[in-house]
């Protein structure tokens, strides 16, 4: 069986379907040395179906942002391809790019420099309609103003500028413009992770009705497991651009498997007591991408390494319903 029809059981349909999608930087190294590679993207695979969450979680310098950048079509992959209405969107002519860009929209993380100070609310949530429809003036008005009542702004938020907003309420804002053209998947980086706890479940619990209600799909990043248990459906984590386990939020959460996921999930705070387990930190530091270890990326900080761990690079394999990559699951499941 494959990775994607194990997340896609017969009969779901699939919106976005990336296939061993890669993004590697030439960076420089100084005068006259040739330039190195940083796999910071190194083949990752999945399915977005509608109305589901991917969650994808790792460190800060894992590759999260940039396998958004290529799912966002902000940036041509190295490698791979990413599927979209029976297109490999991966390397498509811009009049493509074009047609496919408005389906898939953004939300960052950071809502203070996402929105333009200079733009109020109405021209920030109509300008996507302007640009991508031939609707009038007083129809784009009267989308934005449905939009923001789905988002929870009121309307007299119409008229104002991003600076009369708290985090939350900007965070709204950015989900709104996001929506106004009818995406079919939502990118959404780090979307909570500036915002003060209280407010978080508060976004969370918008996103999640605003999926019940409209089937968009979302890829949710976070570097926080805690924030991805209210709102995935799967989880892929990832370590050094690589997936290292996928798996439903109830088997991940319930019973990680890579010694990876393990680790991210007992130094993440839990709210459930029953669910805490011994705290373990993570030892060392993530490697760069520029010179990744031999073998298993995760070796050097792993406790269950051994010889073979340091040669030979683990494929990523079903194992008891997931996908991991680590060579020594049958001895520590
Ligand atoms: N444009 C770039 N040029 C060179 N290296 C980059 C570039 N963008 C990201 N990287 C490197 O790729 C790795 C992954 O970065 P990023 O995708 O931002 O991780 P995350 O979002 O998980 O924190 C990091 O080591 C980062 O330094
Ligand atoms: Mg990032």
């Amino acid at each position: 069986m494959t990775q994607n029809t194990m997340s896609n059981p017969a009969g779901t349909s699939i919106l976005l379907e990336a296939k061993n999608l890669a993004k590697h930087y030439p960076v420089a190294q100084g005068w006259l040395k040739p330039k190195a590679i940083a796999r910071a993207l190194d083949g990752v695979s999945f399915v977005l179906t509608p109305g589901k969450t991917l969650a994808v979680v790792g460190e800060s310098g894992c590759g999260k942002s940039t396998l958004a950048r290529q799912i966002t079509m902000i940036e041509e992959p190295t490698a791979g391809e990413l599927w979209m209405d029976g297109i490999n969107i991966a390397h498509a002519d811009r009049n493509t790019l074009k047609r496919v860009r408005p389906l898939v929209q953004m939300v960052f993380q950071n809502p203070y420099a996402s929105l333009n100070p200079r733009k109020k609310v109405s021209a920030m949530l109509e300008e996507p309609l302007a640009i991508n429809t031939l609707l009038s003036g007083p129809e784009r008005a009267e989308k934005a103003k449905a939009m923001m009542a789905k988002v929870g702004l009121r309307p007299e938020h119409y008229s104002r500028f991003p600076h009369m907003f708290s985090g939350g309420q900007r965070q709204r804002i950015a989900i709104a413009r996001a929506l106004m053209l009818d995406p079919k998947v939502i990118v959404a980086d780090e979307p909570v992770s500036a915002l003060d706890v209280s407010i978080q479940a508060q976004v969370l619990n918008l996103l999640m009705d605003l999926q019940d209600n409209s089937g968009v799909a979302y890829l949710f990043i976070s570097h926080n497991l805690s924030v991805v248990e209210h709102i995935a459906d799967e989880v892929l984590v990832m370590y050094l651009g690589k997936c290292v386990e996928q798996a439903s939020k109830e088997e991940i959460f319930s019973r990680p498997l890579h010694p990876y996921t393990r680790a991210l999930l007992a130094s993440t705070p839990r709210i459930d007591p029953a669910q805490r387990q011994q705290k373990m930190m993570l030892p060392g530091e993530l490697p760069s991408p520029l010179a990744p270890p031999p073998g298993c990326a995760f070796n050097n900080r792993c406790p269950h390494a051994n010889e073979r761990c340091r040669q030979d690079v683990p494929a990523l394999r079903q194992f008891e319903g997931r996908l991991a990559a680590c060579h020594r699951l049958e001895e520590i499941s």
